[in-house]
């Protein structure tokens, strides 16, 4: 019980060494690292706010562009017009969640793409090519036109199938909203 007492007595004491260390603004103990850069950061944010569109980067690619894409970089483990290759199925048809239309806002297909594709080289690609892949895969399932262009502007305004936009509801349980019931729940 002694060295308990006197552990916590020495650890209080290296935590206040620490914080006034700090908090006069000289320079801290302990300083290694280089401060980070917003280059650094812009790296790392990459997030888009799906239902509106916001975050969407600027650029654009065709369905033309976005097949002569996915044939040299996405065949070999999506298939010939994604239609299930040697590590995935089908893209086409209404049975996945990103591509078949299993969400009602379309920006999370760029979104993804952006972030982890090709599986072997994720984050390789460029925006205007994440455009033209995102536009083949949505004209592959007839949410958009053979001729159509995406930008920020025109994926954010797709309208994804009606049963996959009226399929959610916004739960406004009291726990979800994270305020406590109390009494009579
Ligand atoms: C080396 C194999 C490989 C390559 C190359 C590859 N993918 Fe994938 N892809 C996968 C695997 C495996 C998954 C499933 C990942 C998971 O479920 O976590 C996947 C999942 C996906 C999904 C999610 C589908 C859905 O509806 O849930 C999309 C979209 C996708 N890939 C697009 C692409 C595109 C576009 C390319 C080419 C730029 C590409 N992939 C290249 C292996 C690959």
């Amino acid at each position: 019980m002694q060295l308990r007492k006197i552990t916590i007595a020495s650890g209080l004491a290296l935590a206040l060494s620490f914080s006034s260390a700090f908090a006069g603004g000289s320079k801290p103990a302990v300083s290694f690292g280089t401060t980070i850069t917003e280059a650094d950061i812009a790296a790392w944010d990459i997030d888009i706010q799906t239902a509106t569109g916001k975050g969407l980067p600027s650029g654009s690619g065709s369905v033309a562009e976005g097949k002569a894409l996915f044939e040299m970089q996405c065949v070999a483990c999506h298939g010939v017009d994604a239609a299930g290759g040697s590590q995935y199925g089908s893209m086409v048809g209404g049975k996945r969640p990103l591509t078949g239309g299993g969400y009602p806002h379309a920006s999370i297909l760029f979104d993804y793409i952006r972030r982890a594709m090709p599986m072997n080289a994720p984050q390789s690609l460029s925006n205007d090519e994440v455009y033209a892949l995102t536009a083949y895969i949505y004209a592959l399932n007839e949410f958009i036109p053979q001729d159509a262009v995406l930008d920020a502007e025109s994926l954010a305004s797709i309208q994804m199938p009606v049963h996959v936009r009226d399929g959610f509801i916004v739960d406004d349980r009291p726990d979800t909203a994270a305020t406590r019931c109390m009494e009579d729940c």
